[in-house]
């Protein structure tokens, strides 16, 4: 995978399959400090002691579908290259967080990626949860909440055309202004 955002859709998905209502994910960039990082955290079912000892084991998946379960061990394959580490917080009924910390300036640091595309992609794909998006460089901060934007869209499916192109609009404004330096 060559950018987090595709790490980022992959853990969120998992997130997804574990029946959460709410997905937070953060990023933050602290460029003093030299990390990056990236949070995941759900409301889902959680996992119990060997469940979280054994995904870091790329052959072991409950899917069933497929018999391979690479999401977590590339994260934490990435995070390693770039003199970071991935670490999972989870217990039944409690929900699950999965961070992956980053040496920013790494050179092997993999790129965010197209994240507007990794949010948009996760909110079409699975209407009925919430998604909370906060990212921050260097303490300027933006927030993205679907549960917001839902109230604002008075009820239009978050599936419409309007919809969709009101949550790139917010998300492209958003992740522009964590950038500008004035
Ligand atoms: N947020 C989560 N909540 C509950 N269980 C999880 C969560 N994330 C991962 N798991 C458990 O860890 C296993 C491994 O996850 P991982 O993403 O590495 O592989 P996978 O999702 O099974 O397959 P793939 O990501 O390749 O589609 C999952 O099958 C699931 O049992
Ligand atoms: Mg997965």
């Amino acid at each position: 995978m060559e950018d987090l955002s595709l790490h980022i859709l992959d853990v969120a998905e998992n997130s997804v399959r574990a029946g959460a209502g709410t997905v937070a994910i953060r990023v933050e960039e602290d460029s003093r400090g030299d990390v990056l990082s990236l949070e995941i955290e759900d409301d889902g079912e959680g996992m119990d002691e060997t469940t979280k000892k054994k995904i870091l084991d790329p052959f072991f998946t409950t899917r069933t579908t497929r018999r391979i379960g690479l999401g977590l061990p590339l994260l934490a394959e990435a995070a390693r290259a770039a003199e970071g580490r991935l670490s999972v917080d989870s217990a039944p009924g409690k929900g699950t967080r999965v961070t992956a910390v980053f040496r920013r300036s790494h050179i092997d640091r993999k790129p965010l990626g197209d994240i507007v595309q990794t949010l948009v992609a996760l909110i079409l794909g699975h209407p009925g949860t919430h998604f909370v998006y906060r990212q921050a460089v260097d303490g300027r901060t933006f927030l993205f909440d679907t549960r917001t934007l839902r109230v604002e869209l008075e009820d239009a499916p978050l599936d419409s055309p309007s919809a969709i192109s009101l949550i790139r609009k917010r998300l492209q404004e958003g992740l522009a202004s964590l950038r500008r330096t004035t």
